[in-house]
């Protein structure tokens, strides 16, 4: 971290009359100025770098199979790096990590990452995508599964331990629900999203998630 007040005093202390220094001056503020935009542009460095390696500076994960973690609010948050944490959510990845992070750091990287604006992804499949949109905005109702906006938000911007799904990479969205559908991941409350995903084909699922990852949630 560039600690500004004391780089100027630096540069400016040789200040003296005439061109030559003036030019120099020039010079050494540009320098100064080129230092500090880096800053300007991200207001706040991640907490952890480990976890930089798969979801991303800003949370946007570049990895199909490494979950957007960027606008996911602090409540689930929380709430999932505790269910690593104790195995109750079960991810051969995670769950180690999980471990490694102390409980005082979960506060700061919950706040840091629900800062972060989630860039949506591409639909390739236009009518896949337009059966997603039924499922999401309706359910399916001959099977009674329920309307995804009725918990997610109707933009899929989610709220405390409805989680975002807006934007999420549609394998990483796809494989959680079949996930759940195959009592792989047992930490939904009250069964909620087992029992949905029990109702749903694959190729809902397919549907629906790539249908999610175009919404932008807002
Ligand atoms: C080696 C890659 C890797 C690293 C490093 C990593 N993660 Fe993850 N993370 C994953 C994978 C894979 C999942 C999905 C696990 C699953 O399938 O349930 C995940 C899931 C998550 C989730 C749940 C997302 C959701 O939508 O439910 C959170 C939160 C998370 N990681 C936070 C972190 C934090 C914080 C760090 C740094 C301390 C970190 N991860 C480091 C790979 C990684
Ligand atoms: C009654 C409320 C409710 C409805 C309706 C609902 N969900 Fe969920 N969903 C939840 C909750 C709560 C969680 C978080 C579970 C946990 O704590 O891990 C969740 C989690 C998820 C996750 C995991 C997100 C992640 O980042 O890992 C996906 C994917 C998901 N839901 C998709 C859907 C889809 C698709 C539909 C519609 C077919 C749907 N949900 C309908 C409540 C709901």
């Amino acid at each position: 971290m560039i600690e500004t007040g004391k780089v100027s005093a630096q540069i400016l202390r040789p200040r003296r009359a005439g061109s030559g220094n003036n030019a120099t001056l020039i010079l050494a503020l540009a320098f100064l100025a080129s230092a500090l935009l880096p800053l300007a542009v991200r207001a706040e460095d991640p907490p952890n770098p480990v976890c930089t390696a798969c979801h991303n500076e800003d949370g946007n994960s570049v990895v199909p199979d490494y979950p957007k973690i960027a606008g996911l609010d602090v409540a689930y948050f929380t709430k999932q790096i505790a269910d690593f944490k104790k195995f109750k959510r079960v991810s051969e990845i995670m769950g180690p990590i999980a471990t490694q992070i102390a409980d005082s750091e979960i506060e700061l990287l919950a706040a840091y990452y629900s800062k972060q604006k989630r860039i949506s992804g591409v639909v390739t499949d236009q009518n896949l995508a337009a059966k997603g949109l039924m499922i999401y905005a309706e359910g399916i109702v001959d099977n009674a599964v329920p309307a995804c906006g009725g918990c997610h938000g109707e933009k899929g911007e989610g709220a405390n331990n409805f989680p975002r799904l807006a934007g999420q990479h549609a394998s990483y969205t796809n494989t959680q629900l079949l996930n759940f559908k195959n009592q792989v991941r047992n930490n939904d409350a009250r069964k909620v999203m087992r029992a949905i995903a029990m109702r749903m084909t694959e190729q809902d699922m397919q549907a629906v998630s790539e249908y999610i990852t175009s919404l932008k949630g807002e």
